[in-house]
């Protein structure tokens, strides 16, 4: 039976995926390797470091720098990223994702966050998110980030779950590999052309809808 439903943050808690693309566009532009919303949807759910090398091998770039370069290029993006979310209030949960974390809660099923960004526990706790839910799992407590199903594997352990017990939501193509490849029931939020592995997809967070989920993930 169903015990846990298991978010990405980025893009689905909250729109701070658009300002990772802002923060990454910004850098792109500066190295002369602009980038469209299309190639952008292969760094969702990527850690940083892998990101700025993908945006470095589109640009034909990836042996021009050091890895201490490299590394301040990723520096770079973060600050500009942590100017973006500085404002974020409680306001800034997207629609739809209150009702459904209330309705998880009413139905006595636990929480986990799956989030492979190191600036995961401080937009929860601007968004007054961070005890709502029983475990986060961030970049700190893994080795291998999407779309490698560690961090949503290790989720699961933490609530002390299987891990077909748990239901993902991702709006990344990265973070839907990774709840397929932990063997878990994948609710996706975005565009079928990016999530089409998705078992269960709405186009946006708004149309989430407990009761669906639920039996489709009870029919599946
Ligand atoms: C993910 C985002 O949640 O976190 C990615 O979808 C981002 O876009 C990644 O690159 C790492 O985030 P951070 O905050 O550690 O740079
Ligand atoms: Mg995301």
């Amino acid at each position: 039976p169903l015990q846990a439903f298991i978010f990405d943050l980025d893009g689905v808690i909250t729109e701070s995926a658009e300002y990772h693309y802002l923060a990454w566009k910004a850098l792109g532009e500066d190295l002369n390797i602009p980038f469209t919303r299309e190639f952008n949807e292969e760094l969702k759910g990527v850690s940083r470091m892998d990101s700025l090398e993908k945006i470095l091998v589109l640009g034909g770039r990836q042996n021009d720098f050091t890895p201490e370069q490299k590394n301040s290029l990723a520096e770079k993006k973060n600050d500009h990223y942590c100017t973006l979310i500085q404002n974020i209030t409680p306001a800034d949960i997207l629609p739809g994702i209150e009702p459904l974390l209330a309705e998880i809660r009413a139905n006595g099923l636990k929480l986990g966050l799956a989030s492979v960004s190191k600036n995961a526990f401080t937009v929860m706790t601007s968004l007054g998110l961070k005890d709502e839910f029983d475990v986060i799992v961030d970049a700190a407590t893994i080795s291998k980030g999407k779309p490698d199903p560690e961090i949503f594997l290790t989720a699961a352990r933490l609530l002390g779950v299987e891990a077909t017990a748990c239901i993902g939501v991702e709006d990344a193509a990265a973070g839907v590999d990774s709840i397929k490849g932990a063997g878990m029931f994948a609710v996706g939020v975005g565009s079928p052309e990016s999530l089409a592995k998705a078992d269960l997809l709405y186009p946006n967070t708004s149309l989430l809808s407990y009761a669906e989920i639920v039996a489709k993930y009870q029919q599946a």
